[in-house]
């Protein structure tokens, strides 16, 4: 069995598409064995609670600045990883986990983490991403990469599947869609048609992966 664990911030569809293609046979052998979130309030935890699959929230305490945050960041990923390492999971996937995970956290999980990204990211690192019509567009990082594009008034965006590394947004890409932006899009609209192509994506890279 190959078992996953999915670490969410949210209402976890891309969670969904993949418990449903694993309902569906259509999962290569994984399996989702654990979902956890930073925030209680996360409806991705209710999908897993109400399948059965363990479900746990640990939280980032607020801390003052300095050095208290820091410990109490620190902290709270040593829980992050005691909790997925007591599932032995050979992959994870962030599937909207809104936390930066740090180069300790990773290393727990070497090369199994992997990351879903609502913009293209260019292969090399850089700052700009060639699209296939050979348009050059900037390489959106961050949290807010869907408004970023509208803002921008971007023609196309995308999305990437990608492996974890220590540089934040970044690392070796296992699938990628491109996304036009249509003239009648809002944020709304535009992460909608996204993620309906990062649902198929993950479920097709897990299934990889796993087999
Ligand atoms: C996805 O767009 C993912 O790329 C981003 O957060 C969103 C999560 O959506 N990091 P959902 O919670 O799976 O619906």
């Amino acid at each position: 069995m190959y078992t996953v664990a999915v670490l969410i911030s949210g209402s976890g569809s891309n969670l969904q598409a993949l418990f449903d293609a694993q309902d569906a046979g259509g999962l290569g052998g994984a399996e989702v064995s654990l979902v956890i979130s930073d925030r209680g309030d996360a409806y991705g935890l209710q999908r897993a609670l109400s399948r059965g699959v363990a479900a746990a929230h640990v939280p980032l305490p607020a801390a003052p600045s300095g050095s208290a945050r820091h410990a109490a960041r620190a902290a709270w990923e040593q829980r992050l990883a005691r909790v997925v390492a007591a599932f032995t999971p050979d992959l994870v996937v962030l599937a909207g986990f809104m936390r930066i995970l740090s180069p300790d956290f990773l290393q727990h999980f070497s090369n199994r983490v992997i990351n879903l990204h609502p913009a293209l990211l260019p292969a090399d690192g850089g700052d700009t991403v060639v699209t296939s019509s050979g348009l050059i567009i900037p390489a959106l990082r961050g949290a807010h990469v869907v408004t970023d594009a509208m803002r921008l008034g971007m023609p196309v965006t995308g999305c990437t599947i990608h492996r974890v590394t220590p540089r934040v947004d970044d690392g070796p890409i296992l699938a990628s869609a491109e996304i036009p932006v249509l003239p009648d899009d809002d944020d709304a609209s535009l992460h909608e048609r996204i993620k309906a192509h990062e649902r198929r994506m993950i479920v097709q890279v897990v299934r990889d992966l796993a087999t």
